[in-house]
């Protein structure tokens, strides 16, 4: 190291020090439910199934940084002492059935342990708890309508809009490019919700980070996802399934709110009607 690096260092060290001593002790003022640049993680979670896969993913993240360690140390052994200099003569050794039923259960223990919160995870999610509000959404090229049919009186739908993405020039202060649409979808939250999801021509994929959810939007198919959203909020999504030349231009907004603030919504789009 040439001297003016050494001298450097310490300084280097102390602002990275200072850095993360900054940022552990900023308290955190909003959630984050939109992507931001350079993101590395999740969203943060706003459902008990996103916290879940949060989870599940830290689970995995271990076993994998076990493994990851060991197979390492192991190939750097190998490589040190089976190296020619070292070991000119090779041996001829073919099989050891003490360390062949080894190196077949550890895997197959770990892969146990990977299955068990895994699959827990998966019934959770597909556990449909008696729904307070259904509402189906519908893919089109290139924008999702939504239909609360529980507050329909006749045939017709009562509460049913269409969700198109703000333009960048319409875009206001504020807002999000390629993520805002004009008619958010309105849902209470601390309520169980019942999502169908379809599409009139071609697949799409209904995704919320932030909620744990992606669905496909099948043509001729109902698919039905449950959410249960912790908190109020604004939670962005976009459709996640390449369903033409706008596909990236369909995003997908949650505005979850108060039941009171919910019913009062609804009763504004029912006079509507
Ligand atoms: Cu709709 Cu991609």
């Amino acid at each position: 190291m040439n001297l003016k690096l050494a001298f450097l260092w310490p300084k280097v060290m102390e602002y990275f020090v200072f850095i993360t001593i900054c940022f552990s002790l900023t308290p955190k003022k909003a959630y984050q439910d939109a992507p931001e640049a350079w993101q590395m993680g999740f969203q943060d979670p706003a459902t008990p199934v996103m916290q879940g896969i949060i989870d599940l993913h830290h689970d995995i993240s271990f076993f994998m940084l076990v493994i990851l360690v060991f197979v390492i140390w192991m190939l750097s052994r190998t490589l040190y002492h089976f190296r020619e200099g070292n070991n000119p003569v090779p041996e001829k050794i073919l099989h050891g059935t003490t360390i062949e039923i080894a190196w077949t259960i550890a895997p197959s223990l770990i892969l146990v342990f990977i299955a068990i919160p895994s699959f827990a995870l998966l019934y959770s999610m597909d556990e449909v708890v008696d729904p307070a509000v259904t509402v189906k959404a519908i893919g089109h090229q290139w924008y999702w309508s939504y239909e609360y049919s529980d507050y329909n009186q006749s045939d017709e739908e009562s509460v049913a809009f269409d969700s198109y993405m703000i333009p960048e020039d319409d875009l206001s202060v504020g807002q999000l490019r390629l993520l805002d649409v004009d008619n958010r979808v309105v849902v209470p939250a601390n309520l169980h919700i019942r999502l169908i999801i379809t599409s009139a021509d071609v697949l799409h994929s209904w995704a919320v980070p932030s909620l744990g959810i992606k669905c496909d939007a099948v043509p001729g198919r109902l698919n039905q996802v449950s959410m249960f959203i912790k908190r109020q909020g604004v939670f962005y999504g976009q459709c996640s399934e390449l369903c033409g030349a706008n596909h990236g231009f369909m995003p997908i907004v949650v505005e979850a709110v108060s039941l009171q603030d919910y019913v009062a919504w609804v009763a504004n789009k029912l006079e509507e009607a």
